[in-house]
């Protein structure tokens, strides 16, 4: 009877499906006995030998064997990669003491740097950080800083222009109205961020980046603004430093100086980062005007105040003799690395 054939068949691959000493074996088994040209599908080869009767009796015996093969075989498969985990685990020795790969540690941006140590020095003597939009409006960028309409500074030349009422601001200044307009005083506030103008060549990019101070007190003089901006240089360039102001413009300030030191490069003798003058500009600066002080609600008779702002890439191409602007901004690594701190 081909029945018993069939159950043959089965009952010597289940004792060889035990038998196997691993899953690559015991694949092998099922291709034997099951695949394609497999012992248990050859003998459907006969059926056509069979009478009648008997067909499905044998199709049932052969669903059967069929069934309890496939069960046999997922559970012998599942006992044998249990096993071959469990001791591919106990033969792979990790050593966690092992150093791993190398991190490689990146360096901080210059400008980064300098910002940072702007905001150290001042913040020594009782300063805090304030920011405001890169996008402002008319108002805050000019038209609270005294800056009447006619002015060169609001020139589609200098500033770009988002709409009629909107520019990317073109100084940190803005920040001095926002401080004045949204906390009392007294301030000593240092706005640091980017700012933008149109105007690109080796010493000049349309994103570059400036920090405000602006101190609002009773009693503020131009000996205070001149004693700070002294200290803040010794600090940041050496005790060797030496300052001097000259009387300048800015709208918002009355009166307005710009900020030289002598060139820390050749000490003042004279170079070609200070141009053989001996002295370098680090900013601009003065007491803060009394019509930016009312626009902005305070009494200017019983507050008064200064502010400076100064160009961090100035600052630091002055600092660490810096040729030429745009390799702030070309993310070059051999650039960066050399300022690892
Ligand atoms: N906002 C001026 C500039 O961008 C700098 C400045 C700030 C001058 C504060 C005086 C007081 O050139």
């Amino acid at each position: 009877m081909l029945k018993n054939q069939i159950n043959e068949i089965r009952d010597e691959a289940l004792q060889a499906f035990k038998g196997a000493a691993s899953t690559k074996e015991l694949y092998d088994l099922k291709v034997k006995y099951l695949g394609r040209q497999g012992s248990l599908p050859a003998i459907m080869k006969k059926m056509k030998d069979v009478s009648p009767e008997e067909r499905p009796l044998m199709g049932q015996a052969m669903n059967q064997a069929k069934d309890a093969l496939e069960t046999a075989y997922l559970k012998f498969e599942e006992e044998l990669k249990r096993g071959e985990l469990t001791k591919r685990l106990s033969e792979e020795k990790l050593d966690m003491t092992l150093p791993g790969p190398p991190s490689k540690l990146g360096a901080h941006h210059p400008i980064e740097m300098v910002f940072d140590e702007i905001i150290d020095i001042f913040s020594r003597i009782g300063y805090y950080v304030r920011s405001g939009p890169m996008i402002e409006t008319d108002d805050h960028n000019f038209g609270a800083l005294n800056i009447p309409p006619e002015h060169p500074a609001r020139d589609m030349q200098d500033t770009f222009y988002i709409d009629e009422e909107h520019s990317l601001r073109p100084h940190t200044s803005p920040i001095q109205i926002r401080t004045l307009r949204s906390e009392k005083p007294p301030f000593y506030v240092l706005g640091p961020g980017g700012v933008f103008r149109c105007d690109s060549d080796v010493s000049h990019s349309p994103m570059f980046h400036q920090i405000e101070g602006l101190v609002v007190d009773k009693k503020v003089s131009m000996a205070d603004l001149k004693g700070t901006l002294s200290y803040f240089a010794s600090e940041f360039f050496g005790k060797s430093i030496k300052t001097r102001f000259r009387p300048s413009f800015f709208p918002f300030t009355e009166p307005s100086a710009e900020v030289d030191c002598s060139c820390p490069l050749c000490n003042g003798k004279g170079c070609r980062m200070c141009g053989h003058t001996g002295w370098v500009e680090i900013g601009g600066c003065g007491l803060v005007h009394p019509n930016v002080l009312s626009a902005s609600d305070l009494d200017n008779s019983e507050w008064q105040g200064f502010a400076f702002g100064m160009g961090i890439e100035r600052m630091a191409i002055i600092k660490y003799g810096i040729s030429d602007i745009r390799l702030f901004y070309e993310n070059d690594n051999r650039f960066l690395e050399q300022f690892r701190r």
